[in-house]
């Protein structure tokens, strides 16, 4: 049984950016989290429908940032390139590039990013991850060694369907690796804003194994990982197929110090979320009151919660600044705020406000001129604080 501990109050779409032409009509959910008695999992209370979310439109290109490149062709470089492997959720192809052509295959329900990693030379399913899907994929191309799915499973609402179709794609000894947000370094960080509409669930360790197991497969290994904030990656194999490596019982037993199997440890992190938009809100006022110019430096989606649930727009940000084509000249969902992109921090800049907060030290070795002067970042994680 599902217990609300936190509510996100009215959310947007958090990567539908709007034209001036689409502003009014604007489609708004309730952003409500629980805590799952039973698997422990971490979960919206309601929803939103996959659809709505993931279409030809989709802005969210994974290989804007370095960072991200570098660490999709790290972790490639420890395979052999003729294993067979299919990935969920290819996005830009910023993983699947690292792989080789004749057997890689990319699952990707946007159309445009679909047609890109088709246009580089990979099979590519233009369809949400499903076990039907699974079924077909198995009779063209036959069972899988390796799956791999990066920022895609916590965007999945039904998480029985798809482990079943990885399981049943998967070769007697494959494995599945995945990485998420991790929900320890969210209760860690305060970073309350890897909640929105693509992340319906928040993983820990031990509510993933409880969900895997009743389908077949359990966590084999977990890699803790500094990407997005703090992520996990783990491997999973079918059930009794693997030794278990000690990674797994270790996190597990971090994640019961800090109580995440516990819905105690939410209410306490809700409050800690409450307290956190008055810091934020009340530095932002500040700040315009003393006519200090304060921009944003990526528009996430992290940031479009942060937005909607402190209540901020162009009054407080002037404008947000970002990599993505996709995403200049459009508005912030819900908040309105222009989005466009400048080459560096203008001179006239006195604050910066972090939406890529996960980007801290990409973004400061990019803007050194601006650290040289002694601008400063404003941000929300671990604290609010000026950076
Ligand atoms: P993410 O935190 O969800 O990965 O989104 C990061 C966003 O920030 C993405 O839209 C690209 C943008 N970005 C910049 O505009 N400049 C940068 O230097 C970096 C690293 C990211």
């Amino acid at each position: 049984m599902k217990i609300k501990f936190l509510d996100l109050g009215d959310q947007p779409i958090a990567n539908r950016f709007l034209t001036t032409d689409n502003v009014t009509d604007e489609f708004f959910y309730n952003l409500s989290v629980g805590f799952d008695n039973d698997t422990k999992l971490v979960t919206h209370m309601e929803y939103v429908d996959p659809p709505l979310m993931f279409n030809e439109n989709y802005v969210y290109r994974g290989s804007m940032s370095t960072t991200m490149q570098n660490h999709f062709k790290q972790f490639s470089s420890r395979f052999s390139p003729d294993l067979k492997i299919l990935e969920i959720g290819s996005n830009d192809g910023v993983f699947i590039k690292n792989w080789n052509k004749s057997t890689a295959i990319a699952v990707e329900p946007c159309k445009n990013f679909a047609e890109e990693t088709t246009a580089l030379g990979y099979t590519t399913y233009n369809e949400f991850w499903t076990i039907e899907l699974a079924e077909d994929i198995k009779e063209k191309h036959g069972q899988q060694n390796i799956i791999f799915a990066a920022n895609c499973i916590c965007h999945i609402p039904d998480l029985d369907n798809t482990f079943k179709a990885v399981s049943n794609l998967l070769t007697h000894d494959g494995v599945f690796i995945f990485e998420d947000p991790s929900l320890a370094e969210m209760i860690n960080n305060g970073s309350y804003d890897q909640i929105y509409d693509e992340h319906p669930h928040i993983f820990s360790v031990i509510a993933l194994d409880n969900i895997l197991q009743r389908n077949g497969l359990e966590i084999v290994r977990v890699e803790n990982l500094s990407v997005h904030g703090g992520s996990n990656r783990i491997y999973a194999k079918k059930i009794g197929t693997s030794e278990i490596d000690e990674s797994v019982e270790q996190n597990k037993a971090y994640e019961k110090i800090l109580g995440v199997d516990n819905i105690e440890t939410f209410i306490r992190f809700a409050q800690k979320v409450k307290q956190s938009r008055d810091d934020l809100i009340r530095i932002l006022f500040k700040c315009k009151e003393e006519g200090k110019k304060v921009i944003s430096y990526g528009a996430t989606s992290k940031s479009t919660t942060v937005f909607n649930y402190c209540g901020i727009d162009q009054s407080l940000i002037e404008y947000v600044s970002d990599t993505t084509p996709e995403k200049q000249n459009k508005l912030t969902p819900g908040s309105h705020i222009p989005v466009m992109f400048k080459d560096k921090i203008e001179d006239d800049v006195d604050y910066v406000y972090l939406g890529a907060w996960n980007f801290l030290n990409e973004i400061k070795e990019k803007e050194s001129d601006f650290v040289k002067r002694g601008g400063k970042f404003i941000t929300h994680v671990p604290i609010v604080k000026f950076d």
